[in-house]
């Protein structure tokens, strides 16, 4: 596949959450289930991924790449070292080049700006892996686990704690779009970006979502069918790591603040640190949900993929 055989139309691209329409999250969810069930068919035979990372992954590496596999299609994984992005050559040839002779893009970038760059010069289909800005394969996963656990999400009350960062973006996104009562509490100086909340609100406006942005995690969790934590320093921002811990630890993720939540299913993205957003006795407790959660990536990857190719 490739130039011949590629449509001239404007590639649909999933950068961010707030590229679907609820009606396609909802369809993205559906097939997620069904291929959750019947894991392999060759619905991708005729395609081949581009898997393009400039930082580690675990869960996003094997749940594409398996992902194709089980879909009859080709993955080629691409390292920093090896393409060095916008080093080596532009980015846009990069994309120009990859248009030719793959059908579909994933790429995990620093600054969400490369993505964008990506994409403008694409004649394939982009999906965010992961930037400093969003991580919509994430949230979709996230939303797919919640509705399996709480039977539906329209009205689920889930209470994110921690950082305002790329996950919690996605998050309200999808929220908004699903119709949940999504609660964030982080520290002050570190709330979701104000344009991503004001998007969420306007989004979810038509759904009955409710988006409320705070800084008390007791008053987040209480009443809450999910509680959702990310780490409290991303990829990128490592340099800050001490100054973090401190002002985070008040939003740790333990058995007193979950004691506030007794029915809630736990969440959370991973990788975890064990201690630090997350203790020990609440990951490892029957009610949380984060391996099937990161197992729902694989099925929900497959969805996206669906979509932005028009095979949904
Ligand atoms: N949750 C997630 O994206 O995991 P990786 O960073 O391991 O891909
Ligand atoms: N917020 C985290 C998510 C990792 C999957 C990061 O960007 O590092």
């Amino acid at each position: 596949m490739g130039g011949a055989g590629m449509s001239m139309h404007t590639p649909r691209h999933l950068l961010s959450v707030g590229d679907l329409t609820a009606p396609a999250l909802q369809a993205i969810l559906e097939r997620s289930l069904a291929l959750k069930r019947a894991p392999r068919a060759p619905l991708l035979a005729q395609h081949s991924l581009a898997l393009i990372f400039e930082k580690p992954s675990l869960r996003t590496r094997v749940s594409f790449e398996v992902a194709m596999q089980e879909l009859g299609g080709a993955c080629v994984v691409l390292r920093p070292d090896e393409i060095q992005m916008g080093q080596r050559e532009t980015i846009a040839d990069i994309a120009a080049y990859l248009s030719r002779n793959v059908t579909v893009a994933a790429l995990r970038v620093f600054a969400h700006g490369t993505l964008t760059q990506f994409a403008a010069a694409a004649r394939i289909p982009v999906v965010n892996a992961l930037s400093d800005w969003e991580h919509p394969c994430q949230a979709l996963a996230d939303v797919l686990t919640v509705r399996e656990h709480c039977g539906r999400l329209a009205g689920v009350r889930l209470a994110y704690i921690g950082d305002g960062n790329n996950v919690c973006h996605s998050l309200l996104l999808a929220g908004a779009l699903s119709g949940m009562q999504v609660r964030v509490a982080c520290p002050a100086g570190y709330e979701p970006q104000a344009a991503v909340v004001a998007q969420a609100r306007a989004l979810g406006a038509a759904h009955g979502a409710l988006i409320e942005i705070g800084h008390d995690p007791v008053a987040a969790v209480t009443g809450a069918a999910a509680v959702y934590t990310d780490v409290w320093t991303s990829m990128g921002q490592e340099q800050e790591t001490a100054v973090r811990k401190q002002l985070f630890m008040p939003y740790q993720v333990n058995e007193q603040l979950m004691a506030h939540a007794p029915e809630a299913i736990v969440l959370h993205c991973l990788p975890a640190h064990r201690g630090e957003e997350i203790t020990d006795a609440v990951i490892d407790s029957a009610r949380s949900v984060v391996f099937d959660q990161a197992e729902n990536r694989r099925h929900a990857q497959k969805a996206v993929l669906l979509h932005v190719l028009g095979l949904l």
